[in-house]
C-alpha cells in the first residue's frame, strides 16, 4: 500500500493556548479541502495541548495532535514532566521523541528515547522518532553509521507490530532552523538507509509501510524537492509551521500526483 504522506508542524516553544487554537482553527478548512491526501499534524507546547485538542474536537477537524516530548513513567515525582497518561487524556495521537533539541538541551539519549518509545506504544500513542547527525559527524563521514545507531538503539526491543505505529523523522542538526537544508539527494540517501535499517529490524513489508519524514528548514519553496524523493514521505516542519500561509503550501506540496 502506498504510504500516506504526513506533514507535521513542530511549534517548539511558540504559541499560547489561545494562539494555538486559532492557528488550528485556521488550518481546518484548508486541510478539509485536501480530502485526506496528506495527514496533517500539529505539535503545540504542553500548555496549548488542551485548547488545541478542544478546538479539534469541537470542529471535528481532520488535523491530528502531537506532543513534543513526554516522560516514560505514568506518574511520579518528576517535577516539570508530563506522562503518556496525561497525553492520551488530551486525545493526543502522536508524540515527537528524540528531537535533536531535546537531545542537546535536555540530556535525552538513545536510551531514554527508547524508554519513551516503548511507553508511548503501551499507551497507544504513536511515536514520531527523530534522528539526525551534527555537521561534524557528517563532515567526518560518519553520518550514516550515527543515524543507524540512533534508529537501532531508539527502537530496541520493538516487534514488527509495534513498528507499524512508528513515524521516523530524519533531521540533520545542521539544517534545523539554519535556513541551510540538506540537498534532496542527501535526504533521500539517508531516508533510504533508514528504511533499509528498519527492514533489517522488522522485515521489508513493515519497513515499506513506515513513513519517513525529512526535517530541517523545510519551506514552501523547497518542500516539493524533498517530497519528490522515493523514500521521503513528508516533512517535520518547525519555523514554517507557525503560520497557515507558510504551512499549507508545504502540505499541498505533499499531495501525491494523481
Ligand atoms: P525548522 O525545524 O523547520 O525550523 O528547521 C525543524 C524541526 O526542528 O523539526
Amino acid at each position: 500500500m502506498a504510504r500516506l504522506p504526513m506533514v507535521a508542524g513542530n511549534w517548539k516553544m511558540h504559541k499560547t493556548g489561545g494562539q494555538g487554537a486559532i492557528l488550528t482553527q485556521n488550518l481546518e478548512y484548508p486541510v478539509r479541502d485536501i480530502k485526506g491526501a496528506v495527514e496533517v499534524v500539529v505539535a503545540p507546547p504542553f500548555t496549548a495541548l488542551q485548547s488545541v485538542s478542544s478546538s479539534i474536537e469541537f470542529d471535528k477537524s481532520p488535523v491530528k495532535l502531537a506532543a513534543q516530548t513526554m516522560h516514560w513513567e505514568d506518574e511520579g515525582a518528576y517535577t516539570g514532566e508530563v506522562s503518556p497518561v496525561m497525553l492520551t487524556n488530551l486525545r493526543v495521537d502522536y508524540v515527537i521523541l528524540g528531537h535533536s533539541e531535546r537531545r542537546e538541551y535536555c540530556a535525552e539519549t538513545d536510551v531514554t528515547v527508547n524508554r519513551k518509545v516503548r511507553a508511548a506504544l503501551s499507551h497507544k500513542l504513536r511515536p514520531l522518532v527523530c534522528c539526525g547527525e551534527s555537521l561534524a559527524t557528517r563532515e567526518g563521514g560518519g553520518a550514516t553509521a550515527f543515524v543507524e545507531r540512533q534508529i537501532r538503539e531508539g527502537l530496541a526491543g520493538l516487534d514488527a507490530r509495534d513498528a507499524e505505529q512508528l513515524v521516523i523523522a530524519y533531521e540533520p542538526i545542521w539544517a534545523i532552523g539554519t535556513g541551510r537544508t540538506a540537498t534532496p539527494a542527501q535526504a533521500q540517501e539517508m531516508c533510504k538507509h533508514i528504511r533499509a535499517t528498519l527492514a533489517a529490524l522488522f522485515g521489508p513489508a513493515v519497513a515499506g509501510d513506515i513513513r519517513i519524514l525529512y526535517g530541517g528548514s523545510v519551506k514552501p519553496e523547497n518542500a516539493a524537492l524533498f517530497f519528490g524523493q522515493p523514500d521521503v514521505d513528508g516533512a517535520l516542519v518547525g519555523g514554517a509551521s507557525l503560520a497557515v500561509e507558510t504551512f499549507m503550501p508545504i502540505v499541498t506540496a505533499a499531495i501525491p500526483a494523481a
